[in-house]
């Protein structure tokens, strides 16, 4: 497996700059929760993606490191929501209080809001600096609004009878959504010929990261009463499921001439952490 430690170490560094920019002249106890949220020991997957996918086409992280920073503040404003008493009413993420038990609700429904407003501040500045990142920003924005991310989340919260297909498509939005993104936008970026087969490849490393996600929280019992795949078709069927999604991975990977990455050897572990 390759060293990621300089990896994490650019996005910690690039993750407190954006920041840290905000600390003096931002309300103390705003900044203190967004800064709880996002320096809370999150796995930082998504802008790991970014870095990995733009090493397949030699892309410098320095062109691309403020979206992925942009993209985990999104993460991290829809963590802090999700776990909110309107949504999931959870009290602990990452084995802390989460931020409305912290700081109380209004706080981090403020936080979450920061968080995303400081995505777009970082990518449309992003962007007058290099021009070339336009269509990736837009695909980030759009991978967190109506049409993914928030979509999903409203499907999560209103229903709970799902066929599979049904199931299949929210977690397209809640989860692949920004994994997509985190996987595009590189190839985008460049506007690479393959953008279509690695947003298809990043859906599915989405879908397969929600499933595993399901898993792991039925078998720590902290989602009894959602409806999730597990709860809906069993342990069995959801493994299967994976090892089906991870097959078609492996497919995309081929396709892309990518069998052989870091980036295959990074979402593979994604999954192993099952077992
Ligand atoms: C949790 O995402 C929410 C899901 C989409 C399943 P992560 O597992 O990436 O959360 P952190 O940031 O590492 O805590
Ligand atoms: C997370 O789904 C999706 C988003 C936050 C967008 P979950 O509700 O399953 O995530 P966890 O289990 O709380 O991390
Ligand atoms: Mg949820
Ligand atoms: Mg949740
Ligand atoms: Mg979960």
């Amino acid at each position: 497996m390759k060293d990621l430690s300089n990896y994490y170490k650019t996005i910690e560094s690039a993750v407190q700059a954006e920041l840290q920019a905000y600390q003096t002249i931002v309300e103390p106890v705003l900044y203190r929760a967004m800064e709880y949220a996002i320096t809370g020991g999150g796995k930082r997957v998504r802008p790991m993606l970014m870095l990995l996918s733009a090493d397949t086409l030699n892309i410098p992280h320095k062109k691309i490191i403020r979206l992925a920073v942009a993209l985990e503040c999104i993460h991290t404003y829809s963590l802090i929501h999700d776990d909110l008493p309107c949504m999931d009413n959870d009290d602990y993420r990452r084995g802390r209080p989460t931020v409305h038990k912290v700081f109380g609700e209004a706080i981090a429904v403020l936080a979450g809001d920061a968080l995303l407003n400081l995505a777009s501040e970082i990518m449309l500045d992003a962007c007058i600096n290099n021009h070339s990142l336009i269509s990736a920003a837009l695909f980030i924005s759009r991978a967190a609004g109506i049409t993914g991310m928030v979509c999903g989340q409203a499907a999560d919260i209103t229903k709970n009878r799902y066929d599979e297909t049904e199931l299949i498509k929210m977690y397209t939005g809640k989860t692949g959504a920004l994994i997509q993104a985190a996987i595009a936008v590189p190839y985008i970026a460049e506007q690479n010929e393959n953008v279509p087969v690695i947003k298809e490849l990043g859906r599915h490393i989405g879908l397969v990261f929600q499933l595993a996600d399901d898993l792991l929280d039925y078998r720590d019992g902290s989602d009894k009463e959602k409806t999730t795949y597990v709860s809906l078709f069993g342990e069995q069927k959801t493994l299967e499921k994976i090892a089906s999604f991870n097959t078609k991975c492996n497919k995309f990977y081929d396709a892309l001439g990518l069998s052989q990455s870091a980036l295959k050897e990074y979402t593979e572990q994604l999954s192993h952490r099952l077992s």
